[in-house]
């Protein structure tokens, strides 16, 4: 019997409304008028029809973003008028949940069950979060000499141009958001052109909550087009992006020319290690949602799994008994844990990795098929992996894990450190002293010990090496957000 969820009627509505860009508090077409088509990727039938922004409308939201930062509409609004506005949001969010967990699932496939208790909860908590930054952002007075007050203020970076992925449409569009309001900054946000729906209901919302014009613009469309025309744009001030490395590099390189501040979150290779005194009960179905959580479209996948060789073998046959019995399926069903990856060409990437897998030796024990209809993928798990082999070093992003003995700490921290990225390590262990050990020995921006792929508001996230740089959330968010000024008075 299937329990898949009735769309809400807000939702149904939606699909049909023409989606277009909200620029300067208005809904606008293209300039050009040109339009792209999102999918449903469990069926491969087209959703909606997008408006498609072009560098003139690039150009028109980073004009209105410039215009609303420097009149001060938002920025010199008191900060708890900000904080209010912001938390408005967040209500209105609330009320819209449900739909903006369907339209999510409809775009990207993931579980309804996952947006429900996880994405949505997590987005709307950023808000509330930022919103009690921003009477907190205080500067420093520097004790120099009697003769002097010197001070610091916190100022906001200005114009903002963000880019964000396709695998937590509307969870990253708030990671991004959230800062860059509570510390005054105004905004373009450009959605994944896989997912692009979930935003466009979240400007219907930023219009309803009653932000001042041009303080945050979403436009829909390509990395190449208007993602490119963002990142060259001199009034933009800085660029946050989450994506793959190799677009990273380029936003790097580019942003140069106007030196734009940076903040990249990148791809990862993150291990995830059983310690031999592990509680098994917990760690074998930790690792496995740690690779398989959001078909494993998640930048911190645990997708190395180190299990010390004593207890190898039995955990791998564990691990493919679970791969064997995931309910795989259309995100709409509530029984639903895994959905389909996100597009063809995701599906494509991944089974490719999987081939490549094969061909290089690596033994296949499970899954990695294809289903009939939809991008579905089902659940994959290697052993007789070396380190060297691509799937051991490649960021695969699907439901792909490779599973490698170990046989002493020592070896494993340098084989969990031997990655050129740095985003996220998991440990399993009952040991105190291992945990904290091993923990500051891993070179990652987020180490989970007895738990993985968790995140907070409150807490830092971001990547060492070329899981790139600069920490979301947190205090730390702030940061990227701000200039840091500093005033000098002489009082002799
Ligand atoms: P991507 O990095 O091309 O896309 C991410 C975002 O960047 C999208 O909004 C896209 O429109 C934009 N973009 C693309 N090219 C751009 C450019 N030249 N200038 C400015 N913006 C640009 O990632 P894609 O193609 O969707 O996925 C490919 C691979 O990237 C995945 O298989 C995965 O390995 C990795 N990836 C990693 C993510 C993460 O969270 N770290 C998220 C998404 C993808
Ligand atoms: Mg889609």
């Amino acid at each position: 019997m299937s329990a898949k969820v009735l769309l809400h009627p807000k939702v149904t509505d939606f699909l049909q409304e023409p989606k277009k860009l909200f620029i300067n508090g208005q809904w606008q077409e293209s300039a050009d008028g040109r339009t792209f088509e999102t999918t449903n990727p469990a069926t491969g039938e087209v959703l909606a029809t997008i408006f498609e922004a072009g560098p003139k409308d690039v150009d028109l939201a980073v004009e209105a973003a410039s215009k609303a930062f420097e009149e001060g509409s938002w920025t010199e609004m008191s900060a708890s008028e900000r904080s209010r506005i912001m938390h408005k949001l967040a209500d209105l969010m609330e009320r819209d949940f449900e739909v903006l967990a369907q339209l999510d699932t409809l775009d990207n496939g993931k579980p309804i069950s996952e947006m429900r208790s996880a994405d949505l909860p997590n987005a709307i908590e950023q808000l509330r979060y930022f919103a009690g930054w921003t009477t907190k952002m205080t500067g420093q007075t520097v004790p120099i000499s009697p003769n002097s007050f010197n001070y610091t203020v916190h100022e906001p970076v200005g114009v903002v141009g963000q880019i964000i992925p396709w695998n937590f449409p509307i969870m990253m569009a708030l990671w991004k958001i959230a800062p860059a309001l509570a510390t005054g900054c105004t905004i373009i946000l450009k959605p994944a052109e896989q997912t692009p729906l979930s935003a466009v209901y979240l400007a219907k919302l930023v219009e309803e909550a009653g932000f001042p014009k041009g303080v945050v613009n979403i436009i829909n469309g390509f990395g190449k087009v208007a993602g490119d025309a963002l990142v060259k744009h001199p009034k933009v001030n800085k660029i946050a992006f989450t994506g793959s490395t190799p677009v990273g590099q380029s936003i790097m390189k580019e942003a140069a020319n106007t030196m734009k501040r940076v903040t990249l979150e990148l791809g990862g290779k993150s291990p995830n290690i059983i310690l031999p005194d592990a509680d098994l009960d917990k760690a074998i179905p930790g690792v496995f949602n740690g690779i398989m959580a959001n078909q494993g479209e998640v930048c911190c996948a645990g997708s190395r799994v180190f299990v010390h060789e004593s207890m190898y073998e039995m955990v791998v046959d564990r691990l493919v008994e679970f791969a064997n019995n995931v309910k795989l399926g259309d995100g709409l069903d509530e029984e639903t844990k895994m959905g389909p990856l996100v597009s063809e060409r995701q599906q494509t990437i991944v089974t490719s990795y999987v081939k490549k897998g094969v061909e290089e030796g690596a033994n296949l024990l499970c899954g990695g098929k294809e289903l009939d209809k939809g991008y579905y993928v089902t659940p994959a798990v290697f052993v007789d992996v070396e380190d060297d082999m691509t799937i051991a070093k490649e960021e695969i992003f699907g439901p792909v894990v490779v599973v490698m003995p170990y046989k002493t700490i020592d070896e494993v921290v340098e084989r969990a450190n031997n990655s050129q990225f740095g985003l996220g390590a998991g440990i399993w262990t009952e040991n105190l002293k291992d945990a904290h050990t091993v923990s500051r020995k891993l070179k990652a921006g987020s180490v989970w010990v007895n738990t993985y792929n968790v995140t907070d508001p409150a807490v830092p996230f971001g990547g060492y090496k070329q899981s790139g740089f600069g920490r979301e959330m947190g205090s730390y968010a702030l940061e990227n957000y701000t200039e840091v000024k500093n005033i000098w008075i002489n009082l002799e």
